[in-house]
C-alpha cells in the first residue's frame, strides 16, 4: 500500500524530538504514583502532561475552584505563543493542558484496556474510543443529572472518530512486505469499529481534573456497523434502497465523521466526509462509474482501506447503493442511550464539513455547512418549522432538522472586480426551480438531496477553496465565517468548471480566481465572511469579505497574506473554526507542517484565537508533531476547554523521512515520530483539556 493515502490534507509533515518523553518521565519522578497510568495510558482519568506544565513552570495545576465566566475580560487576554516543531502540547503561560480519552480508553462497562501493540480485536475496539478525534461538543448535565442542562461540572462529551491510520491502527501481521496484509474481515470489522463517535460522561473532580465516569448508563460508542435510521425526503428513495435494506430506511453505521454541529435541543449533529474512500469494487463493474458516482469520488480501489475486499456491503459491485446512505448530517441524541442515531437527508449528501447551526429571529433554525474537496461549495439549511425556546428539548423541536430548504452559496464580485468583497445569494435546491427537474435528471426532491453537488453545480453555485468549518459570531446576528483551508487547483494552466450536467469528478475542475478565492494555487488557505441581509439566518442574498488571508508577509505579489498575518502569527490551512460565547472565534489548522519553504516559520498545527471586530489574531495552543488540532467545545462557564488531537506522527512528506520509507516502515516501528501523549507508546488521537491555573475563562 502506498502511505498514508487517508488524511484529508495531502500536506503532512511530522518532526521528531524526545521532549515530550523527558517531560512524561519528569512527571513520574514528580509522582511516581503516575507510574502505571503513564506507563499504560488505561486510566479513566485525563493525564497530565506537555506544555501545559512547562508553560506554566510547574506540575499539575493547584485545586482551583473554578470561577463563573467573566464577561468583562480581555477578548484576547493571552500572550501570544511562538511556533513549536515539539511532540508536545503547547499552552501560554498561565494555563494547564492534559490529555484525556486517547484511543483505546476502555469506554463501555467491561472493556478491555488498550493494547500498546495495537492487537486490539474488532470486538474490544467497539467498547473503546475510536481513533482519529475531531469534532467534538459538551453537553452538561440538568440540576437533577438525569438529562440536558447547563452544568459545568458533569455532562457528556461527544465526539467522532473520522478515520484510521493503518499504519499506526494494525498490529503487522505474516506478509514483511506489507504490514496489513492478510487482510481479513476482522479486521476490517476492527476499522469500523474505530470510526463513528463516542459518547463520554465526564465529571470534573474536586482537584479541578475531569475524569470518565465509568460504568454510565451513558458511555456509548456508535460506529461503523451501529444501525442507524434514515429520515427526510431522500428516505427509501429507490437508490438508498439495498438487498439488506429494502426500505431505504435503515443503514448500518456512519462513516469518517469530520466536524460537528451542537443543537440547542442537546443533540450532537456529526458530519459524514470522505464517505467514498471506503467503497471500492471487485472485478468489473456493471454498468460502469456513474455521472453522479464520479461526481462524490467513488473508485475501484477507494482510499486503500481494502474493505470492500473482504465486506460486501463495501463492495460496489455486490452493492451498488451502499454509497448513497453514506455522506450525510447524523444526529445523535447522547442523553437517551438507547436511542438510534438519524440520517438527516433535508440537509442534503455531499462531504460535509461541519453543521453551525443558529436561531433566526423568526425562530428558524439555520444550519451552514461547508463541502470540504476542491472547489466545492457552501451551503445552509432552513428548517420549516420554528424552534419553541420555551421547552427546548421538546418532539417537535427535536424534528426540526427533518423538513426545510437546503441552499447553496454564490459569490458575487460586487460593484467591484478584484477587491476581495461582494454580494452573494442563496440559491434554493428544490425541485422544479432553476433547471432542478426531471428534464435535467432530477426525479424528485429526494434525489436532488442525493445528488446535492450535482444540483449545486446545475444552479451556479461558487467553487470554493475547499471549504471547512464555518462558523457564527453571537455578538452579531447573521455574521457568519468560514475556513477555504487551501487549493492546489485553481488558476492557471488549463482552467475548467464544475460541468452544469453534473458530471465533473470529484476534485478535477481547475476554476480561475475569483473575488472570493482570489489566489491561484492557494496553498495557505483563507477565511471568508459574509453578512445574512439584516442579520437574518432567512435572507436569500448576503455581503461578504475576506476576513483573513494567511501566507508569508515576505511575498508583497498576489500571494501576500492580509495585513493582519504578522511574523509571530503564521499559520497555513485553516480548517476548525468555533465561537465561544463571548466571540472569541477560535481557529485550528490541518495544514504542512514542514516549517520550511512556503511553510517557514508555521511550526506545528495550531490554534490561533481571533478578534472578529479587530481582525487580531494571537497563537494560544501548538500541537504534536505531525497532528491536526481539530474539534472544540468548552463548559458552559467557559473555564474548561476541550481540544482534540487528530492522528500524532502522521508521517506525510518530512524532511527527515529515510528514503523508502513509507506506511509499513512506520507500521514495524511506530514509536518513531511521535509518542503523543504516552512516552514509550504508538502516538493516538486525543482529547486535550485545557484550562486556566487560576479558574478563569479561557482566552480571557
Ligand atoms: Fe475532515 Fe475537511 O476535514
Ligand atoms: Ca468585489
Ligand atoms: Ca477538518
Amino acid at each position: 500500500m502506498a502511505d498514508s493515502l487517508r488524511d484529508d490534507d495531502g500536506v503532512s509533515n511530522p518532526s521528531f524530538n524526545t521532549h515530550l518523553t523527558q517531560l512524561v518521565d519528569d512527571a513520574i519522578a514528580r509522582q511516581p504514583s503516575r507510574r502505571a497510568l503513564l506507563k499504560t495510558g488505561l486510566g479513566m482519568a485525563a493525564i497530565p502532561f506537555l506544555g501545559g506544565l512547562a508553560a506554566c513552570g510547574g506540575g499539575d495545576s493547584p485545586a482551583v475552584a473554578p470561577t463563573p465566566g467573566n464577561p468583562a475580560e480581555q477578548l484576547l487576554g493571552f500572550q501570544s505563543i511562538p511556533i513549536s516543531g515539539d511532540d508536545t502540547v503547547t499552552v501560554p503561560s498561565g494555563y494547564v493542558a492534559t490529555a484525556f480519552l486517547p484511543w483505546g480508553t476502555p469506554l463501555i462497562t467491561g472493556a478491555p484496556n488498550f493494547a500498546a501493540d495495537a492487537s486490539n480485536t474488532a470486538a474490544d475496539q467497539e467498547q473503546q474510543v475510536g481513533d482519529n478525534h475531531d469534532g467534538m461538543a459538551f453537553f452538561g448535565f440538568n440540576a437533577a443529572g438525569d438529562g440536558f442542562g447547563s452544568r459545568s461540572d458533569e455532562g457528556l462529551l461527544v465526539f467522532n472518530h473520522e478515520y484510521i491510520n493503518p499504519e499506526y491502527f494494525y498490529k503487522p501481521d505474516t506478509d514483511p512486505a506489507n504490514w496489513l496484509l492478510p487482510f481479513t474481515l476482522e479486521k476490517a470489522r476492527k476499522g469500523q469499529a474505530a470510526h463513528g463517535a463516542s459518547v463520554a460522561h465526564v465529571r470534573r473532580t474536586g482537584a479541578g481534573a475531569w475524569e470518565l465516569v465509568r460504568n454510565s448508563q451513558y458511555n456509548r460508542r456508535i460506529h461503523g456497523n451501529t444501525p442507524m435510521s434514515i429520515q427526510g425526503p431522500a428516505a427509501g428513495q429507490p437508490s438508498m434502497q439495498t438487498t439488506a435494506d429494502p426500505s431505504g430506511t435503515l443503514v448500518l453505521g456512519m462513516l469518517n465523521n469530520c466536524g460537528n454541529g451542537r443543537t440547542p435541543w442537546g443533540t450532537f449533529l456529526t458530519c459524514e466526509e470522505n464517505f467514498n474512500g471506503y467503497f471500492g469494487w471487485n472485478g468489473t463493474l456493471t454498468p460502469a462509474r456513474t455521472a453522479l458516482e464520479g461526481r462524490y469520488g467513488l473508485s475501484q480501489a477507494g482510499f486503500g482501506y481494502l474493505w470492500h475486499t473482504v465486506d460486501p456491503r463495501f463492495d460496489m459491485a455486490a452493492n451498488r447503493n451502499e454509497p448513497n446512505r453514506f455522506g450525510w448530517i447524523v444526529e445523535i441524541d447522547p442523553f437517551s442511550p438507547a436511542s438510534q442515531p438519524v440520517k438527516r437527508t433535508a440537509l442534503g449528501r455531499f462531504k460535509h464539513e461541519n453543521a453551525e447551526l443558529v436561531i433566526a429571529p423568526n425562530g428558524k433554525a439555520v444550519v451552514y455547512m461547508g463541502c470540504d474537496e476542491v472547489n466545492e461549495y457552501a451551503y445552509k439549511f432552513v428548517s420549516s418549522g420554528t424552534f419553541d425556546a420555551s421547552n427546548p428539548t421538546s418532539p417537535a423541536n427535536r424534528n426540526l432538522l427533518s423538513d426545510g430548504t437546503l441552499y447553496v452559496a454564490r459569490f458575487n464580485a460586487g460593484a467591484t472586480t478584484g477587491d476581495r468583497m461582494g454580494t452573494g445569494e442563496w440559491i434554493p435546491l428544490v425541485f422544479g426551480q432553476n433547471g432542478l427537474d426531471a428534464t435535467n435528471g432530477f426525479a424528485d426532491q429526494g434525489d436532488i438531496l442525493i445528488k446535492a453537488r450535482q444540483a449545486a453545480d446545475r444552479v451556479g453555485a461558487t467553487m470554493m477553496d475547499r471549504p471547512e468549518w464555518v462558523a457564527a459570531n453571537p455578538n452579531k446576528p447573521g455574521e457568519v465565517f468560514m475556513t477555504c483551508t487551501n487549493n492546489s487547483r485553481r488558476g492557471t494552466p488549463t482552467e475548467s468548471s464544475n460541468a452544469i450536467d453534473g458530471t465533473t469528478v470529484a476534485g478535477q475542475s481547475r476554476p480561475p480566481v475569483d473575488d472570493a478565492n482570489p489566489r491561484a494555487a492557494n496553498a495557505w488557505g483563507h477565511i471568508v465572511r459574509w453578512n445574512e441581509t439584516g442579520g437574518d439566518g432567512n435572507a436569500l442574498t448576503f455581503d461578504w469579505d475576506i476576513f483573513l488571508l494567511a501566507g508569508q508577509p515576505s511575498f508583497t505579489d498576489q500571494r501576500a497574506p492580509s495585513s493582519n498575518i504578522t511574523m509571530d502569527n503564521l499559520f497555513n490551512s485553516p480548517d476548525g473554526l468555533a465561537f465561544d460565547s463571548f466571540g472569541r472565534m477560535w481557529i485550528q489548522t490541518d495544514g504542512n507542517f514542514s516549517n520550511t519553504g512556503n511553510f517557514a516559520g508555521n511550526g506545528n498545527n495550531q490554534m490561533l484565537v481571533g478578534d472578529p471586530e479587530t481582525k487580531e489574531v494571537r497563537r494560544f495552543l501548538v500541537g504534536p508533531s505531525g497532528c491536526e488540532v481539530t474539534g472544540i467545545t468548552w463548559t458552559e462557564d467557559r473555564t474548561t476547554m476541550f481540544v482534540n488531537i487528530q492522528h500524532p506522527g502522521e508521517l506525510g512528506s518530512h524532511p527527515r523521512r529515510p528514503a523508502g520509507y513509507g506506511d509499513n516502515e512506520i507500521a514495524n516501528d511506530p514509536t518513531a515520530f511521535s509518542q503523543f501523549p504516552i512516552a514509550g507508546v504508538r502516538p493516538r488521537s486525543t482529547v486535550v483539556v485545557v484550562r486556566r491555573s487560576n479558574g478563569g475563562v479561557i482566552g480571557g
